[in-house]
């Protein structure tokens, strides 16, 4: 077998990190994992060295505000807080549900942008592309197999994303990049993925591939670990028709976008026909949407806004929540101009130097996993 140590530990985030003793435990249930995010903080806060964060995105267009509130902010948080952070740009992962990728190159140009304007620093975090990393995908052909097409056909979110293709016969590559998602965050031994409910089955087959390879290929000496979901601690930012923001809906704000568009956003957004203000996410979803947001750039609670507000009504809220959203946005729209303008390093070559790293430890993971299935031929 060829497993050099060196290597190994190379490749490999300190042992601590790579087998919490909690590893194996159930995460399928979404209280079970509000629960295990939670102690994850908790030892997040403690050892931040013991952590290799790995996420990211289907390139599919700029990132809005959903994303920035729901997840970025969040990913600039750990950063800070000396985690070490991988975010891929899951390029292959965009064909699962279309056949035209569009213009990738330019879509990949902007979410560059957002990340950067909103505070991902490329000298503590690496961001690469799918399809830059060819180890990494090889990495799906032993993963493959270790999973049954019954399991690929049970996963919740591949059939609800197959749903909502309206009728497009399911891909080999739909029913499978859980699978390949799985290779996206085991190749650097990511230990910790933050994500929103959606991916937990995902989470669910990442932990599944890495405990089978482990007991097939690596017994004495567990070589994966079984990463844990780390749930979004914001909820869920709603478009303006009170569903969840996605480009395709039109309903979203992009990151990037003026003051002007901003306004026209939060008039756009639907309200009820009560006239005073109060938080209640349930009973009325699409005004507890305006309050959260502006809550989230305020940093008051939902409620005090909506106290201060009462029966002024739904236009004083929306006048709150452009200028709160305005005020918050303001020195990341300004440092994404910049950066766009051409004032600082080009993002594609930051793009290149995350590309090359993701390369020498997935180059190193696929050699040691096929030190462990024996395919040495020198
Ligand atoms: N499936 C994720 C999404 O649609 C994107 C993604 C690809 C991802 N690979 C990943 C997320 C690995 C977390 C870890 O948002």
């Amino acid at each position: 077998m060829t497993l050099t140590t060196a290597a190994h530990v190379a490749a490999t985030p300190p042992a601590q990190g790579t087998r919490p003793p909690e590893a194996g435990s159930a995460v399928g249930t979404l209280d079970a994992a509000r629960a295990r995010s939670l102690e994850v903080e908790a030892r997040i806060a403690a050892n931040p060295a013991d952590f290799r964060v790995l996420t990211g995105e289907r390139p599919t267009g700029a990132l809005h505000i959903g994303h920035y509130f729901g997840t970025i902010a969040n990913r600039v948080r750990l950063q800070q807080a000396g985690v070490e952070v991988f975010l891929i740009l899951a390029d292959y992962q965009v064909i699962t549900d279309r056949d035209e990728a569009g213009d990738l190159r330019g879509t990949v140009r902007e979410i560059l942008l957002d990340y950067l304007a909103a505070g991902i620093d490329p000298d503590r975090t690496t961001v690469f592309a799918h399809s830059a990393v060819p180890a990494l995908n090889q990495l799906l052909l032993p993963f493959l197999s270790l999973v049954s097409v019954a399991e690929l056909d049970r996963n919740p979110t591949v059939k609800a994303e197959t749903a909502a293709t309206g009728g497009r016969a399911m891909s080999g590559l739909m029913l499978t990049y859980p699978v390949h998602q799985a290779a996206d965050i085991l190749f650097c031994h990511g230990n910790l993925v933050p994500v929103g409910q959606d991916q937990l089955p995902h989470l669910e087959m990442t932990r599944t591939v890495a405990r089978r390879f482990n007991q097939r290929y690596a017994a004495a000496n567990p070589y994966f670990p079984e990463p844990d979901a780390l749930l979004a601690p914001s909820p869920t930012i709603l478009g303006t028709d009170g569903t969840k923001m996605s480009k395709s809906r039109g309903n979203t704000l992009p990151l990037g976008a003026s003051e002007d568009e901003t306004a026209r956003w939060v008039k756009r957004a639907k309200t009820d026909a009560e006239r005073v203000i109060t938080y209640e996410p349930d009973a009325r979803p699409e005004v507890a949407n305006l309050l959260t947001i502006a809550s989230l750039c305020t940093g008051r609670t939902p409620e005090q806004i909506a106290d201060e507000i009462g029966s002024a009504g739904a236009g004083r809220l929306k006048a709150l929540v452009t200028e709160a959203l305005v005020e918050h946005l303001r020195p990341i729209r300004a440092r994404r101009a910049a950066l766009a303008a051409g004032d600082g390093p080009d993002v594609l070559d930051i793009l290149a130097r995350g590309n090359a790293r993701a390369n020498e430890i997935a180059d190193r993971t696929l050699e040691d996993v096929r030190g462990l299935m024996g395919m040495v031929y020198r």
